[in-house]
């Protein structure tokens, strides 16, 4: 059964002086959830949102959260972001150890739970967990910073994922992250992707508002 494409908001991409006012045009544009990436500066080499904005955000917001977790020993952090209130959270396989047993963890506490893979690790790291899996982050950029320029060999990767998916006729989201923009988001759904996350390349675009950006996006998905 076809999956609705669904296309959130990469809050690292807001106006961090008005987020408030940004979550609420995001709502009454119609987003389906807000991406928070929280990045630790080691594995990645940035700093992007954390805890205490995580929950005040689950205070004024009814939209789902997304987590992803750009950092090392993520096992250390996952019930304080779970207790935050996130709704899905994924982290990445390239820095963590016990990858299945992280996943459980995640989904025994009521959490959807995705493994995020940057743009040079293998689908073959997948080959063992997929029926622990609610979703997987395909990183369409390395991970750390907005602005940056699709790596082309993603849209393969992608295809790849979607081909097993099929194949094993699971129910698992493929969500992609980094440069969704206008021009790579026919390629991306093509190609397979069903989270599509929305950052400075379609959503928070200079000189464009929520608005436009928004029905734009939903043109190219409906
Ligand atoms: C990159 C972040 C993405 C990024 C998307 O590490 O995870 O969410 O901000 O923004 P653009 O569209 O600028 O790539
Ligand atoms: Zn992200």
């Amino acid at each position: 059964m076809k999956k609705r494409i669904k296309f959130g908001a990469s809050l690292m991409c807001a106006d961090y002086l008005n987020l408030e006012r940004d979550i609420r045009l995001l709502e009454q544009n119609g987003i389906d959830y807000l991406h928070f990436d929280v990045m630790d500066g080691h594995f990645v080499p940035n700093f992007g949102l954390n805890l205490d904005l995580l929950k005040k955000a689950r205070q004024i917001t009814k939209l789902p959260i997304n987590v992803h977790l750009m950092i090392d020993n993520a096992a250390n952090y996952i019930d304080e972001y779970i207790d935050a209130g996130c709704n899905s959270l994924s982290f990445h396989q390239e820095s963590t150890y016990h990858i299945q047993r992280l996943l459980q963890k995640i989904k025994s506490r009521g959490v959807q739970a995705g493994i995020a893979l940057n743009p040079a690790t293998p689908l073959n790291t997948l080959e063992y967990i997929f029926s622990d899996l609610d979703f997987v982050l395909i990183m369409t950029v390395n991970p750390g910073f907005a602005g940056q320029a699709l790596v082309p060999a993603t849209l393969e990767k992608i295809a790849d994922l979607k081909k097993i998916i099929c194949k094993k006729n699971l129910d698992i989201d493929i969500q992609v992250d980094g440069n969704v923009s206008f021009e790579n988001i026919p390629q991306m759904t093509k190609a397979g992707a069903t989270m599509l996350v929305g950052g400075t390349s379609s959503l928070f675009v200079k000189d464009m508002d929520i608005s436009e950006s928004t029905q734009r996006v939903f043109s190219l998905i409906a």
